[in-house]
């Protein structure tokens, strides 16, 4: 391997997020507005070139390859890119390759992620109620969400759900959420609501609901404790005694995890952001382009990139009205 890749303030990047595509079936309110845009087709990395790029991240110590989108699952021949990534896995190069996915076509792959040496995946579940569920999503069906989860799990999948904490909508099934993840020995995270991106009409400083507030409720039910353990992620974990279930928290408008910060994020289009919260990015499809045979202007580019990654985020809802509002879409960028 060449040599590891650290950053300014000595965090070695050994976890690279890569969306496949920006398109999604679904709209999420906090995520998009209806009448979305996505990327022209012609824009996007072909398979090729993401098995390329990620594979230099490899090479340069990247140990952990989470695909994200959009939903990874609709672009069209995914699996052959799971599939070349997977090689990463047999060699001993990649510790980890998952995905992050919105569960609708879970029960169609779930066979062939397992076969492919996917173990762990984290499914983006927000209510457990069917009307609520087409409302939030726009027009998502739960019962295909959950036929895939079950898929995934009878493949002998590990399910993380992932639930974004959204004021006035899911506040009172937080209980509900909890009890049915329990019951399918599945954990669960919560998410706050990020200034991501323009929502149409949408109110997202109307959809934040502070994570502080959902944890007093569970500590009320539950003796919560703490745990050290950390993935160099956003993510706080606790467990509660009577269930022995963990629940995640990940909070970044109100606890800053960005110290320990391993990750960066490619886009469908080739532009690697060093940080969610920051506008900072670098351009990697054009040495990938420019040198169809050679990769080391790409990996000079990398090793470039990450000589720039920022100390920490800068979301912040109290800065302005409508907060510290990016105008990415975190579709775009991976989450
Ligand atoms: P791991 O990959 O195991 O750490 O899981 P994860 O929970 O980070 O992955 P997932 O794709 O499920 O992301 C859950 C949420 O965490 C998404 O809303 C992401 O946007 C958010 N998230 C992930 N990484 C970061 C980060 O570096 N900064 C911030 N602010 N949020 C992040
Ligand atoms: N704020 C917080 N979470 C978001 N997600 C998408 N957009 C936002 C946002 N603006 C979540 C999805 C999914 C994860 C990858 O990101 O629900 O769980
Ligand atoms: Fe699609 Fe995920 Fe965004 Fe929902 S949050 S619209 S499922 S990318």
């Amino acid at each position: 391997m060449d040599a590891p890749l650290i950053d300014p303030f000595q965090r070695a990047i050994s976890y690279l997020r890569v969306s496949v595509t920006d398109r999604c079936d679904f709209r999420c309110v906090y995520c998009m507005a209806e009448n979305m845009q996505f990327l022209p087709k012609k824009e996007l990395l072909t398979l090729e070139e993401l098995d390329r790029m990620s594979s230099a991240f490899i090479r340069l110590g990247v140990r952990k390859l989470r695909i994200t989108g959009g939903e990874p699952l609709v672009r069209r021949d995914i699996l052959t890119y799971f599939l070349a990534m997977s090689r990463h896995l047999d060699s001993g190069a990649l510790d980890e390759l998952t995905i992050t996915t919105n569960g609708s076509q879970l029960h169609r792959f779930a066979d062939d992620l397992a076969a492919i040496g996917i173990r762990r995946i984290n499914v983006s579940l927000d209510t457990l109620d069917e009307e609520k569920f087409a409302r939030v999503t726009r027009w998502g069906r739960l019962p295909q969400v959950l036929k895939g989860i079950d898929a995934a799990q009878k493949a002998g999948i590990r399910v993380k759900i992932n639930t974004v904490a959204l004021k006035g909508f899911n506040e009172d099934e937080l209980f509900d959420l909890q009890a049915w993840c329990a019951a399918r020995d599945m954990d669960l995270t919560f998410i706050e609501v990020m200034p991501m991106g323009d929502l149409g009409n949408e109110d997202r400083v109307g959809q934040y609901w502070s994570l502080k507030d959902l944890r007093r409720q569970l500590a009320e039910r539950f003796t919560l404790t703490d745990l050290a353990e950390r993935s160099g992620g956003p993510a706080r974990y606790v467990r509660l005694e009577e269930s022995g279930q963990k629940i995640g928290f990940i909070t970044p408008l109100t606890h800053n995890f960005c110290e320990s910060c391993n990750r960066v994020r490619l886009t469908c289009t080739g532009e690697l952001f060093m940080c969610l919260g920051q506008e900072d990015q670098a351009d990697l499809r054009q040495p990938l382009r420019a040198h169809p045979g050679d990769d080391a202007p790409l990996e000079a580019a990398i090793r470039g990139a990450i000589s720039r990654k920022p100390k920490g985020h800068d979301f912040d809802y109290s800065r302005s009205e409508a907060g510290g509002q990016m105008s990415r879409h975190m579709s775009h960028t991976g989450g």
